[in-house]
């Protein structure tokens, strides 16, 4: 199950050396508050839609930083093409295009809200988007030195305290609340012992997308260990490869029967006739 927890005890906070930083911000006020917080970085206040061609502009009229922080915003209602993710695409995109791929630079991503790690919170889907491509960057790019915090507001922090996080070579996202650093960790969830199995023995089974790969794994079990009825739903014509998974089954059990509908249309569905 996963889970919050503080890692205040089993990891140093690096110290903010003082290297030559450029900070990309998307609105005024986070330019400000990235400012106060580091005085000497180059900040470049950018609109959400820029192109990746803009962005390369700008990095090569930027004196050369070996960090860059990227201070992803969370504006669900902006259109598409702003969307935290793509943002951070562009700008590691225009790093990439200015030969920056074999640097060992460092390269910090700053959501808001992308994360729910207490109770009350709510992850806003525009930066949590952002937070598996930024896992993604981290394994593409193993020079990079990659940070991701994500704060519940611009204010609640300052921006020393996020560039103090050790590195994370998973690119695994920090949450950074009321003072503590929190990680995501998986735990042991003890569930309460199965007695019964909610699938009864000969029954049928409607399964929608069943000639997929997970509906397969579903039908293989049903027909295996509950001599069950599977009727496969799916949009597409019967094929020779969705005949060959029924055969396969066959052997089993009662071969899955498929029929043709699109799950999205009721009247489709509601033509299946078992
Ligand atoms: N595979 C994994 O490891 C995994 C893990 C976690 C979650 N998932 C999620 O589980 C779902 C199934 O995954 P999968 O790997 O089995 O995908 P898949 O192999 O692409 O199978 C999806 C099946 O659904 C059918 N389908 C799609 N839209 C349909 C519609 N409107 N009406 C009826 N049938 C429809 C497709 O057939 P037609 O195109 O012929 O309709 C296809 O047979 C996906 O949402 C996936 O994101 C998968």
């Amino acid at each position: 199950m996963p889970c919050w927890s503080s890692e205040a005890d089993e990891a140093e906070a690096e110290s903010v050396e003082a290297v030559p930083t450029l900070v990309f911000a998307f609105s005024e006020g986070v330019g400000a508050w990235a400012e106060r917080g580091l005085p000497n970085a180059t900040i470049r206040v950018v609109p959400p839609t820029i192109t990746t061609d803009a962005l390369v502009d700008t990095l090569r009229g930027a004196v050369w930083a070996e960090r860059v922080v990227c201070c992803l915003q969370n504006d669900a209602d902006g259109p598409a093409h702003s969307r935290a993710a793509i943002q951070l695409f562009r700008i590691a995109r225009a790093l990439l295009l200015c030969g920056k791929g074999q640097e060992a630079i460092e390269f910090v991503t700053v959501t808001e809200a992308g994360v729910a790690v207490q109770t009350g919170e709510i992850a806003a889907p525009d930066p949590a988007g952002a937070l598996g491509f930024i896992g993604c960057l981290a394994k593409e790019l193993p020079n990079w030195r990659i940070k991701a915090a994500d704060i519940a507001r611009v204010d609640h922090i300052g921006l020393a305290q996020i560039l103090g996080l050790p590195r994370d070579p998973e690119g695994n996202v920090v949450a950074l609340r009321e003072g503590r650093r929190l990680r995501q960790r998986f735990t042991d969830c003890a569930l309460a012992p199965v007695h019964e199995s909610a699938f009864r023995k000969g029954g049928v089974y409607v399964v929608i997308g069943g000639a997929g790969r997970l509906g397969e794994v579903l039908s293989a079990h049903l027909v295996r260990h509950y001599d069950a009825k599977v009727i496969w739903v799916g949009r597409s014509p019967l094929s020779d490869a969705v005949q060959t998974k029924i055969d396969r089954l066959a052997r089993f059990g009662p071969a899955p029967e498929y029929l043709r509908a699109d799950a999205r249309d009721p009247a489709g569905v509601g033509g299946v006739q078992i």
